[in-house]
């Protein structure tokens, strides 16, 4: 990995950010190329993210690879995204032991080919001592399908007597998800211009702040990696509470219009 020079690095990072790599068809098509040419593209603007979070010191790094939906394109297609994806896994895992990032994936990974969710399972177990950055692969993976996954986890841990249905709590959700030591996104990016979750991490997307950006995914580098994180630092977490007003004295607090007494 070479050293990403970044000029300037907002004082507040996320510790988790998500990214839904969209436009990558696009970007193809705008160049005369196939579909898949853009897909390898954006392998490179894989690397380049990975790296620059890694450099950056985030927790984690959670990157949209292949949804369920996906698996509805041209086999052609579908073959290709594999291929990349288990191309990228086998050709940067010294790289990634080296630089100390751990390797997750989300999702349904029975529905690969065998010889594939054996490599990446493979390189899982290589990665495992990572304490650095946790790059993680939603892969075969939607939000809708997770949160199933979890009920039916749920519902076998209470017939196993392991779990009561009382116990059920947003906590035990989240202890249900495909990685249960998974904080949930400071912030979600989305590239290519489109405004939505496309059924991503619905559950732990709760309070993400969503960033959404015209360039497309192959396009996208640290430099645009870092602008998202500088709007990020900018952004005023509530959770739904309000904003802290100071005290002024005892009895007495800051209001927008004066003060008010308690
Ligand atoms: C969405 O763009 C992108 C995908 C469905 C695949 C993403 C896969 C990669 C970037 C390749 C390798 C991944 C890793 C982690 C090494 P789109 O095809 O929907 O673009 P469009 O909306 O312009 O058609």
């Amino acid at each position: 990995m070479s050293n990403t020079p970044f000029t300037t690095v907002p004082s507040c990072l996320p510790r988790h950010v998500a990214i839904i790599m969209d436009g990558n068809g696009r970007w193809a098509e705008r160049r005369g190329k196939i579909r898949v040419e853009g897909h390898r593209a954006g392998a490179k603007s894989v690397r380049a993210v990975v790296e620059a979070a890694a450099e950056l010191k985030l927790d984690r790094l959670t990157l949209f690879a292949f949804s369920d939906e996906n698996w509805q394109r041209p086999k052609m297609e579908v073959e290709a995204i594999m291929l990349l994806l288990t191309e990228y896994i086998a050709k940067e895992k010294k790289e990634l032991k080296k630089n100390n990032i751990k390797l997750t994936v989300i999702g349904d990974l029975s529905r690969l080919a065998a010889n594939r969710h054996k490599a990446i399972q493979e390189t899982i177990e290589f990665l495992s001592g990572g304490t650095g950055l946790n790059l993680t692969l939603a892969i075969s993976y939607s939000g809708r399908a997770e949160l199933q996954r979890a009920m039916t986890r749920f519902a076998k841990a209470c017939e196993d007597g392991r779990m009561t249905s009382k116990e059920l709590s947003a906590d035990t959700v989240h202890e249900f998800l495909d990685d249960p030591t998974m904080n949930d996104p400071d912030l979600l990016i989305r590239t290519s211009g489109e405004l939505r979750l496309s059924n991503f991490m619905l559950w732990q997307m709760a309070y993400t702040e969503l960033y959404f950006t015209d360039v497309l995914w192959p396009d996208f580098r640290s430099q645009d990696f870092l602008k998202a994180l500088s709007q990020f630092a900018e952004r005023d977490r509530r959770y739904g509470k309000l904003r802290e007003m100071p005290v002024l004295e005892i009895g007495r607090l800051a209001s927008p219009i004066g003060t008010i007494d308690a």
